[in-house]
């Protein structure tokens, strides 16, 4: 992707009714689960993202056979042949989730090899509750190298606390205790969206699961596991970034498909900046028409329920024009305020103190030439370009492909000024550097 990039230029308010691809963060744990069945399963709604293509490679590399209708958005992934354990590294370095196959894998096989993972550059992002998990679960775990060489005589049901609510560790420990004899439960654990899909994915496969308060899963062993047909929940952080588009610009928008109850506190917090949200019945669809004077509102990322870390750096594009000073804290990654320095260049008034960052919204933001350091910071940082004087050109696009089908097709639909291009962009003038040309 080396001289790919994205040029967004200042335009007017954005309108459109748009559809909604599959979540990345449920399709991915999904994919990987479908090791520990033997036959062919068809997914439906899968995003054609490059994450989701990493994965296709990944399950081949185990032996899988793989058909994806990226129009249709239709995955077929025969998995009766699956017969290697290993993940070679580069398949991990491109993409984090990758460890979400080692549940899995000691299920089908009782060991895996698998290189240390890759991913965001968005904090260490360590392994530690997975792996200690897996530890007292009966797995033994050593590091040899780049891999993690992990095996079991036998996974065994046991009673698990996370430190953390984490989505990942979650996500593993879930898969590998379907089939462990007994019952396993996990305390703490993540509630996501993304995760519940999986749930709702495992249960078609035949495996017997329970959801307790406040946060626990209960899992009860049971000897197969079948293939499935499922379509895939709709990706509630595209939805955040396209009423974002549409909040930021001035406009409105309409997305039929979303689903409400996946987004209250961020809906909750357009709406106290003063957008106007109607939500369709049995909360599914939602319709933003934006105000033309947006307030500051302050919030904290947390896990779900709570404000969504990925939508954080997109909702900061937009109070950097709000009216007033908005406090935003990232709490769940310790490292992901870089859009920060970004949206900086492009005139965008915030002071950072450690996890915190303070926004005082101003009247303009001007076009500049910005990276995108990882999936989220490439959203906000588009959303920035399409308000900014001038062009903002947005190197760093493999994030953005990574984490959204074609979303710049979508903003285009409507009404946005952007292009996904190729070649040198070093000599586009941005309006950054019209301005200071025009001083010297
Ligand atoms: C999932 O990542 C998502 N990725 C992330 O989305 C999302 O931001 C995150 O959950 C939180 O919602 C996928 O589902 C593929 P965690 P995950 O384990 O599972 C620390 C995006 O942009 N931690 O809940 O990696 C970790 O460092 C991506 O789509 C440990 O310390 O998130 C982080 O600070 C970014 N040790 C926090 O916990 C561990 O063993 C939450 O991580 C695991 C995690």
């Amino acid at each position: 992707m080396a001289d790919w990039y994205l040029l967004a230029k200042q335009g007017g308010p954005l309108q459109g009714e748009i559809s909604l691809g599959g979540a990345k963060n449920a399709v991915l744990v999904i994919m990987a689960s479908l090791v520990l069945t033997r036959g062919t399963s068809r997914l439906k709604n899968v995003p054609a993202s490059s994450d989701v293509l990493h994965m296709i490679d990944l399950l081949r590399s185990l032996g899988a056979h793989v058909s994806f209708d990226a129009k249709q958005n239709v995955l077929d992934v025969d998995t009766t042949f699956v017969n290697k354990w290993r993940v070679s590294p580069d398949i991990m370095r491109k993409m984090r989730a990758s460890i979400l196959v080692m549940g899995p894998l000691l299920v089908r096989f009782s060991k895996a090899e698998i290189a240390l993972p890759g991913g965001c550059v968005i904090g260490s992002r360590p392994i530690d509750y997975h792996l200690k998990n897996f530890a007292k679960i009966g797995v033994t775990i050593a590091e040899r190298g780049a891999y993690l060489n992990v095996h079991t005589k036998q996974l065994c049901a046991r009673e698990l606390v996370l430190d953390y609510p984490s989505v990942g560790a979650t996500e593993n420990l879930m898969m590998a205790a379907a089939c462990t004899p007994g019952i396993t439960t996990i305390i703490n654990a993540a509630l996501e969206p993304e995760v519940l899909d999986l749930i709702e994915v495992l249960k078609k496969m035949g495996a017997a699961i329970r959801i307790l308060p406040p946060a626990v899963i209960e899992i009860t062993g049971v000897s197969e596991l079948r293939p499935i047909e499922h379509d895939v929940v709709v990706d509630r952080l595209e939805a955040g970034v396209l009423l974002l588009a549409a909040a930021i610009t001035g406009g409105s928008v309409s997305l039929p498909a979303a689903r409400a109850d996946h987004l209250d506190l961020f809906l909750l917090k357009l709406e106290e900046m003063g957008h106007k949200i109607i939500v369709g019945d049995n909360k599914r669809g939602v319709t933003l028409a934006a105000t033309d004077a947006p307030k500051a509102v302050s919030f904290k990322t947390a896990p779900y329920p709570g404000f969504p870390t990925d939508l954080q750096a997109p909702m900061m594009a937009l109070q950097c024009i709000a009216q007033g000073k908005s406090v935003v804290e990232e709490t769940v990654f310790e490292n992901r305020l870089l859009h920060v320095r970004e949206l900086q260049k492009m005139g965008a008034q915030i002071d950072l103190h450690g996890h915190q960052a303070t926004i005082t919204g101003v009247d303009e933001l001007y076009g500049a030439q910005v990276i995108a350091t990882d999936i989220r910071a490439s959203s906000a940082l588009v959303l920035a370009g399409l308000v900014a004087k001038g062009s903002t050109v947005m190197t760093g696009v493999q994030h953005w492909l990574r984490g959204y089908e074609r979303l710049e097709h979508k903003l285009s639909r409507m009404g946005a000024d952007i292009e996904l291009r190729q070649g040198d962009w070093r000599h586009i003038k941005t309006y950054q550097q019209d301005s200071l040309s025009s001083s010297l």
